[in-house]
Protein backbone atom coordinates (compact mmCIF):
# COMPACT_ATOMS: atom_id res chain seq x y z
CA UNK A 1 0.00 0.00 0.00
CA UNK A 2 1.45 3.31 -1.20
CA UNK A 3 1.83 5.89 1.67
CA UNK A 4 -1.00 8.43 2.87
CA UNK A 5 0.91 11.94 2.51
CA UNK A 6 -0.24 14.48 4.66
CA UNK A 7 1.28 17.86 4.58
CA UNK A 8 0.66 19.98 7.72
CA UNK A 9 0.69 23.29 6.55
CA UNK A 10 -0.20 26.79 7.65
CA UNK A 11 1.98 29.96 7.05
CA UNK A 12 1.10 31.38 10.37
CA UNK A 13 3.65 30.81 12.45
CA UNK A 14 3.20 29.09 16.04
CA UNK A 15 -0.26 27.52 15.10
CA UNK A 16 0.82 23.54 16.10
CA UNK A 17 2.09 22.17 13.08
CA UNK A 18 5.18 20.55 14.46
CA UNK A 19 3.37 19.91 17.34
CA UNK A 20 0.76 17.84 15.68
CA UNK A 21 3.41 16.61 12.91
CA UNK A 22 5.03 14.80 16.54
CA UNK A 23 1.57 13.66 17.94
CA UNK A 24 -0.30 12.36 15.04
CA UNK A 25 3.07 10.30 14.32
CA UNK A 26 3.33 8.77 17.77
CA UNK A 27 -0.97 8.29 17.89
CA UNK A 28 -0.62 6.22 14.48
CA UNK A 29 2.71 4.24 15.70
CA UNK A 30 0.60 3.39 18.37
CA UNK A 31 -1.98 1.61 16.17
CA UNK A 32 0.55 -0.26 14.75
CA UNK A 33 1.62 1.55 11.51
CA UNK A 34 4.74 2.70 10.16
CA UNK A 35 5.29 6.96 9.72
CA UNK A 36 7.85 8.87 8.66
CA UNK A 37 7.80 12.61 9.73
CA UNK A 38 9.95 14.50 7.46
CA UNK A 39 11.25 18.01 8.44
CA UNK A 40 11.04 21.22 6.03
CA UNK A 41 11.60 23.74 8.16
CA UNK A 42 14.53 25.12 8.11
CA UNK A 43 14.17 26.37 11.87
CA UNK A 44 14.26 22.42 12.24
CA UNK A 45 11.36 22.56 15.28
CA UNK A 46 10.18 19.02 14.96
CA UNK A 47 14.01 17.86 14.77
CA UNK A 48 14.37 19.02 18.14
CA UNK A 49 11.12 17.78 19.71
CA UNK A 50 12.46 14.70 19.12
CA UNK A 51 15.13 15.37 20.97
CA UNK A 52 18.07 15.49 17.96
CA UNK A 53 20.28 18.54 18.91
CA UNK A 54 22.65 19.96 16.56
CA UNK A 55 21.00 18.82 13.09
CA UNK A 56 23.65 20.20 11.28
CA UNK A 57 26.17 18.27 12.37
CA UNK A 58 24.88 15.18 13.97
CA UNK A 59 23.25 14.13 10.80
CA UNK A 60 25.22 13.06 7.17
CA UNK A 61 21.96 13.24 5.08
CA UNK A 62 18.37 15.26 5.21
CA UNK A 63 15.94 16.87 3.66
CA UNK A 64 18.47 19.07 2.14
CA UNK A 65 19.90 16.38 0.10
CA UNK A 66 16.77 14.68 -0.58
CA UNK A 67 15.84 17.64 -2.36
CA UNK A 68 18.70 18.94 -3.99
CA UNK A 69 18.49 18.26 -7.74
CA UNK A 70 22.26 17.03 -7.66
CA UNK A 71 21.84 14.43 -5.59
CA UNK A 72 18.58 12.63 -5.90
CA UNK A 73 18.25 10.94 -2.59
CA UNK A 74 15.38 8.92 -1.94
CA UNK A 75 13.53 9.63 1.33
CA UNK A 76 14.08 6.31 3.38
CA UNK A 77 17.88 6.98 3.18
CA UNK A 78 17.61 10.55 4.64
CA UNK A 79 15.37 8.41 7.21
CA UNK A 80 16.68 8.22 11.06
CA UNK A 81 14.77 6.46 13.73
CA UNK A 82 13.73 8.25 16.46
CA UNK A 83 13.38 6.89 20.16
CA UNK A 84 9.75 5.73 19.08
CA UNK A 85 9.90 2.40 17.33
CA UNK A 86 8.32 2.54 13.81
CA UNK A 87 8.21 6.30 14.05
CA UNK A 88 11.30 7.65 11.56
CA UNK A 89 12.48 11.03 11.14
CA UNK A 90 13.99 12.88 7.69
CA UNK A 91 15.80 15.86 10.00
CA UNK A 92 16.07 19.32 8.93
CA UNK A 93 19.11 21.37 7.76
CA UNK A 94 19.42 25.04 7.72
CA UNK A 95 20.52 25.07 4.51
CA UNK A 96 16.72 24.60 3.11
CA UNK A 97 16.67 28.21 3.54
CA UNK A 98 18.12 28.48 0.25
CA UNK A 99 16.94 25.14 -1.33
CA UNK A 100 14.32 27.93 -3.52
CA UNK A 101 17.61 29.11 -5.34
CA UNK A 102 19.06 25.55 -5.96
CA UNK A 103 15.76 24.48 -7.10
CA UNK A 104 13.28 27.06 -8.98
CA UNK A 105 14.94 27.66 -12.25
CA UNK A 106 14.87 23.90 -12.91
CA UNK A 107 11.60 23.00 -14.72
CA UNK A 108 9.57 20.22 -12.97
CA UNK A 109 10.95 21.16 -9.21
CA UNK A 110 7.42 21.50 -7.50
CA UNK A 111 7.48 17.37 -7.91
CA UNK A 112 10.76 17.01 -6.57
CA UNK A 113 9.09 15.77 -2.86
CA UNK A 114 6.66 13.96 -4.71
CA UNK A 115 9.37 11.87 -6.77
CA UNK A 116 11.41 11.27 -3.68
CA UNK A 117 8.63 9.87 -1.39
CA UNK A 118 7.44 7.71 -4.56
CA UNK A 119 11.17 6.38 -4.71
CA UNK A 120 10.73 5.37 -1.49
CA UNK A 121 8.19 2.70 -1.99
CA UNK A 122 5.78 1.01 0.82
CA UNK A 123 8.16 1.56 3.74
CA UNK A 124 5.51 3.86 5.31
CA UNK A 125 1.40 4.36 5.79
CA UNK A 126 2.13 7.70 6.91
CA UNK A 127 4.59 10.14 5.48
CA UNK A 128 3.94 13.60 7.36
CA UNK A 129 5.52 16.83 6.11
CA UNK A 130 6.27 19.44 8.57
CA UNK A 131 6.10 22.43 6.53
CA UNK A 132 7.59 26.00 7.71
CA UNK A 133 5.32 28.84 8.32
CA UNK A 134 5.47 30.39 4.95
CA UNK A 135 3.81 29.37 1.34
CA UNK A 136 6.96 29.24 -0.48
CA UNK A 137 9.06 26.72 -2.51
CA UNK A 138 9.15 24.19 0.50
CA UNK A 139 5.73 24.27 1.01
CA UNK A 140 4.90 23.96 -2.52
CA UNK A 141 6.40 20.74 -2.82
CA UNK A 142 4.63 19.31 0.12
CA UNK A 143 1.48 19.94 -1.15
CA UNK A 144 2.02 18.60 -4.22
CA UNK A 145 3.04 15.73 -2.91
CA UNK A 146 0.30 15.04 -0.47
CA UNK A 147 -2.76 13.60 -0.30
CA UNK A 148 -4.39 15.59 2.50
CA UNK A 149 -3.28 19.07 3.56
CA UNK A 150 -3.82 19.32 7.43
CA UNK A 151 -4.30 22.61 8.52
CA UNK A 152 -3.72 23.32 11.91
CA UNK A 153 -6.12 26.62 12.87
CA UNK A 154 -5.66 28.45 16.33
CA UNK A 155 -8.45 29.12 17.68
CA UNK A 156 -8.31 33.34 18.12
CA UNK A 157 -9.24 35.94 16.53
CA UNK A 158 -8.25 36.61 12.94
CA UNK A 159 -7.44 33.10 11.96
CA UNK A 160 -10.24 32.92 9.05
CA UNK A 161 -8.25 35.56 7.22
CA UNK A 162 -4.64 33.91 6.50
CA UNK A 163 -6.56 30.67 5.58
CA UNK A 164 -8.31 32.70 2.66
CA UNK A 165 -4.86 32.72 1.41
CA UNK A 166 -3.76 29.37 1.77
CA UNK A 167 -6.92 28.54 0.34
CA UNK A 168 -6.15 30.29 -3.00
CA UNK A 169 -2.70 28.33 -2.90
CA UNK A 170 -3.97 24.86 -2.38
CA UNK A 171 -6.24 25.98 -5.04
CA UNK A 172 -3.94 27.51 -7.31
CA UNK A 173 -1.69 23.93 -7.01
CA UNK A 174 -4.84 22.06 -7.97
CA UNK A 175 -5.57 23.58 -11.19
CA UNK A 176 -1.33 23.75 -11.97
CA UNK A 177 -0.72 20.24 -10.98
CA UNK A 178 -3.50 17.84 -12.33
CA UNK A 179 -4.68 16.99 -8.81
CA UNK A 180 -7.96 17.80 -8.29
CA UNK A 181 -7.90 14.90 -5.88
CA UNK A 182 -5.74 17.23 -3.23
CA UNK A 183 -7.88 17.72 -0.01
CA UNK A 184 -7.79 19.87 3.04
CA UNK A 185 -8.71 19.12 6.85
CA UNK A 186 -8.55 21.92 9.57
CA UNK A 187 -7.52 21.12 12.73
CA UNK A 188 -8.47 23.73 15.61
CA UNK A 189 -6.20 23.72 17.96
CA UNK A 190 -5.03 25.82 20.97
CA UNK A 191 -8.81 25.73 22.32
CA UNK A 192 -9.12 27.56 25.37
CA UNK A 193 -12.18 25.85 26.34
CA UNK A 194 -12.65 28.69 29.49
CA UNK A 195 -13.37 31.37 27.08
CA UNK A 196 -16.29 32.09 24.97
CA UNK A 197 -14.41 33.75 22.56
CA UNK A 198 -12.36 30.39 21.20
CA UNK A 199 -16.31 29.02 21.21
CA UNK A 200 -16.93 31.25 18.76
CA UNK A 201 -13.94 31.17 16.46
CA UNK A 202 -14.79 27.44 16.15
CA UNK A 203 -18.44 28.13 15.01
CA UNK A 204 -17.36 30.57 12.98
CA UNK A 205 -14.84 27.58 11.37
CA UNK A 206 -16.99 24.95 11.23
CA UNK A 207 -19.83 26.88 9.58
CA UNK A 208 -17.22 28.24 7.06
CA UNK A 209 -15.41 25.02 6.06
CA UNK A 210 -18.47 22.42 7.35
CA UNK A 211 -17.00 18.94 6.90
CA UNK A 212 -13.53 19.91 6.15
CA UNK A 213 -12.74 20.42 9.63
CA UNK A 214 -12.49 17.37 12.29
CA UNK A 215 -14.35 16.80 14.69
CA UNK A 216 -11.33 16.17 17.28
CA UNK A 217 -10.40 19.54 18.99
CA UNK A 218 -6.82 19.90 20.71
CA UNK A 219 -7.26 22.01 23.37
CA UNK A 220 -4.37 24.20 24.99
CA UNK A 221 -2.35 22.82 27.58
CA UNK A 222 1.26 23.39 28.81
CA UNK A 223 2.63 19.95 28.80
CA UNK A 224 2.71 20.46 24.97
CA UNK A 225 5.55 22.61 25.59
CA UNK A 226 6.62 20.65 28.36
CA UNK A 227 7.02 17.51 26.32
CA UNK A 228 8.86 19.37 23.80
CA UNK A 229 11.80 20.09 26.03
CA UNK A 230 11.47 16.35 27.60
CA UNK A 231 12.38 15.76 23.26
CA UNK A 232 9.43 14.04 23.54
CA UNK A 233 5.69 13.70 22.21
CA UNK A 234 2.65 14.25 24.69
CA UNK A 235 1.69 10.63 23.63
CA UNK A 236 4.60 9.40 25.56
CA UNK A 237 5.39 12.35 27.86
CA UNK A 238 1.98 12.24 29.84
CA UNK A 239 0.38 9.66 27.94
CA UNK A 240 -3.28 9.53 29.72
CA UNK A 241 -3.34 13.38 29.06
CA UNK A 242 -6.20 14.61 27.07
CA UNK A 243 -4.08 15.68 24.79
CA UNK A 244 -2.77 12.88 23.90
CA UNK A 245 -6.14 11.30 23.80
CA UNK A 246 -7.05 14.08 21.11
CA UNK A 247 -4.15 13.24 18.83
CA UNK A 248 -5.37 9.25 19.17
CA UNK A 249 -8.67 10.59 18.43
CA UNK A 250 -7.31 12.48 15.19
CA UNK A 251 -5.71 9.62 14.20
CA UNK A 252 -8.77 7.45 14.09
CA UNK A 253 -10.79 10.30 12.17
CA UNK A 254 -8.11 10.02 9.66
CA UNK A 255 -7.89 5.90 9.46
CA UNK A 256 -11.69 5.75 9.21
CA UNK A 257 -11.65 8.54 6.52
CA UNK A 258 -8.91 6.81 4.66
CA UNK A 259 -10.55 3.30 5.05
CA UNK A 260 -14.10 4.94 4.11
CA UNK A 261 -12.41 6.63 0.43
CA UNK A 262 -10.49 2.70 -0.14
CA UNK A 263 -13.80 1.30 0.05
CA UNK A 264 -15.62 3.78 -2.49
CA UNK A 265 -12.70 4.28 -4.74
CA UNK A 266 -12.57 -0.23 -4.70
N1 LIG B 1 -2.41 22.57 22.11
C1 LIG B 1 -1.42 23.32 22.55
N2 LIG B 1 -1.52 23.97 23.73
C2 LIG B 1 -0.53 24.74 24.21
N3 LIG B 1 0.65 24.90 23.59
C3 LIG B 1 0.82 24.28 22.42
C4 LIG B 1 -0.18 23.46 21.82
N4 LIG B 1 0.30 22.97 20.65
C5 LIG B 1 1.54 23.48 20.52
N5 LIG B 1 1.86 24.25 21.57
C6 LIG B 1 3.11 24.98 21.80
O1 LIG B 1 3.08 26.16 21.00
C7 LIG B 1 4.37 26.41 20.43
C8 LIG B 1 4.26 26.40 18.91
O2 LIG B 1 3.88 25.10 18.51
P1 LIG B 1 4.51 24.43 17.21
O3 LIG B 1 5.98 24.57 17.23
O4 LIG B 1 3.91 23.08 17.09
O5 LIG B 1 3.88 25.39 16.11
P2 LIG B 1 4.32 25.52 14.58
O6 LIG B 1 3.09 25.89 13.84
O7 LIG B 1 5.06 24.34 14.13
O8 LIG B 1 5.32 26.78 14.66
P3 LIG B 1 6.28 27.29 13.47
O9 LIG B 1 5.36 27.92 12.49
O10 LIG B 1 7.16 28.29 14.17
O11 LIG B 1 7.00 26.11 12.93
C9 LIG B 1 5.29 25.36 21.00
O12 LIG B 1 5.93 25.86 22.12
C10 LIG B 1 4.34 24.22 21.39
O13 LIG B 1 4.86 23.45 22.45
MG1 LIG C 1 6.95 24.15 13.23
Amino acid sequence: MTPQVIAITNQKGGVGKSTTALNLGAAFVEKGAKALLVDLDPHAGLTFSLGFESPESAFDKTAYEVLDPETHLPLHEAAVSTRIDGLDLVPSHEDLVEIDYRLVSRAGWAWTLKKRIKDTGNNYQYVLLDCPPSLGVLTRMALVAADVALVPVQAEWLALRGLMLLNRVVDEIKSETDREDLISRYLITMVDSRTRHAQEVENEIRTHFGAEVFETVIRRSVKFADSTIAGQPLLLFDTDHKGAQAYRELAQEIAAYDQKARIGTG
